[in-house]
């Protein structure tokens, strides 16, 4: 009895010092949206039954091998103990009501996180490998960038192009999967002004890990200032190099090729029109529009010398129109 006692007092002692050492090393990031409060609640339970369970399993473990240690010269057999019916059913019926309260618990979590605002801005959201795009249908606004307006519901209705991606910013905490031939939601009121990241968070190809793009919670002000603004500029992209600009955004080149001169995946669209280009098999060509051209609609007729061969890039099935939009918007590049 006397160790049972003593067990107990170390088992709630541990208990304490796992969850509050768990606690301290900031395991989770800030939470910046509504739908966060009730995972984090969820989340913080679990970790109080986790630390519980662990302190359970250990303390034990670690007191019999100590106080229970073959003494010098003992040689006998140790104690037969045949079954105890009570700790039986206790171990039975303790584990199914705590496992009843969790599930009740997240299903109360996920019909926080799944409320719906009747008033919540839709946002359509592209995914492909390897880019994220933005629709803010309302106003013709196509982004890399996805800006939120604070303490206000927006829904993202999200489709693939290709295969399964999924959207997750890990401060909102909530993650969905993007899914070929469907469309799924994802509801979030962010309640914290910053700068943040979706990350693809399923593996989807080659460039996987680099597939993220700007989350941006401004406040309301700052939003509608941002709207007003892409507003102008999709108004001004009704010339050539304007619907350039749009395609490159539509069909997610920017994920592979910048426009500042840095190297990504694929060769900077920087000063490239026009240029002097070595090839992968040691000769060069101008990048002139049948160039242009021949890269978009077949990407493995000719392999700029320094990215990979085959090249990774799917050949892109465009107008005449569009590639002639797309080449405007590449002689802007300079
Ligand atoms: Cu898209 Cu991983």
């Amino acid at each position: 009895m006397q160790h049972i006692v003593i067990v107990g007092i170390l088992v709630i002692v541990m208990a304490v010092l796992t969850y509050f050492g768990l606690d301290s090393i900031g395991l989770m990031p800030v939470e910046a949206s509504a739908q966060a409060v009730s995972i984090d609640w969820l989340w913080n339970w679990q970790v109080i039954a986790m630390s519980f369970l662990f302190a359970l399993i250990v303390v034990p473990l670690v007191y019999s091998l100590v106080v229970f240690r073959r003494k010098k010269g003992e040689t006998g057999d140790g104690e037969h103990i045949e079954g105890n019916t009570s700790l039986e059913i206790a171990w039975t019926v303790l584990p199914l009501f705590a496992v009843l309260a969790f599930a009740y618990m997240g299903a109360y979590s996920l019909g926080e996180t799944n409320r719906v605002d009747p008033d919540a801005i839709e946002i359509r959201v592209k995914a492909q490998q390897f880019a994220w795009t933005f629709e803010y249908p309302e106003y013709g606004i196509v982004s890399t960038e996805l800006h939120l307006p604070l303490n206000q519901q927006v829904v993202l209705k999200m489709e693939s192009a290709d295969v399964i991606h999924s959207f997750w910013v890990p401060e909102f905490r909530v993650k969905q999967d993007v899914v070929p031939g469907r469309v799924t939601e994802y509801r979030i009121t962010p309640t914290l002004v910053g700068d943040y990241k979706v990350r693809c968070a399923e593996l989807c190809g080659t460039s996987h890990a680099y597939m993220e793009a700007g989350v941006i919670v401004d406040t309301k002000g700052d939003y509608a200032a941002w709207i007003a603004e892409q507003a102008a500029i999709a108004a001004a992209s009704q010339t050539p190099e304007g619907q350039g600009q749009i395609l490159s955004v539509k069909y997610g080149c920017l994920g592979c090729h910048s426009i500042d001169g840095s190297k990504l995946t694929g060769p900077t669209w920087f000063g490239l029109y026009g240029s002097n280009v070595e090839l992968d098999n040691g000769t060069s060509v101008v990048a002139d529009d049948a160039f242009i051209k021949e890269s978009i609609l077949d990407p493995n007729a000719s392999v700029v010398a320094g990215f990979p061969s085959p090249s990774v890039m799917p050949p892109y099935t465009l107008t005449d129109e569009e590639i002639a939009n797309f080449i405007a918007y590449l002689k802007t590049l300079k």
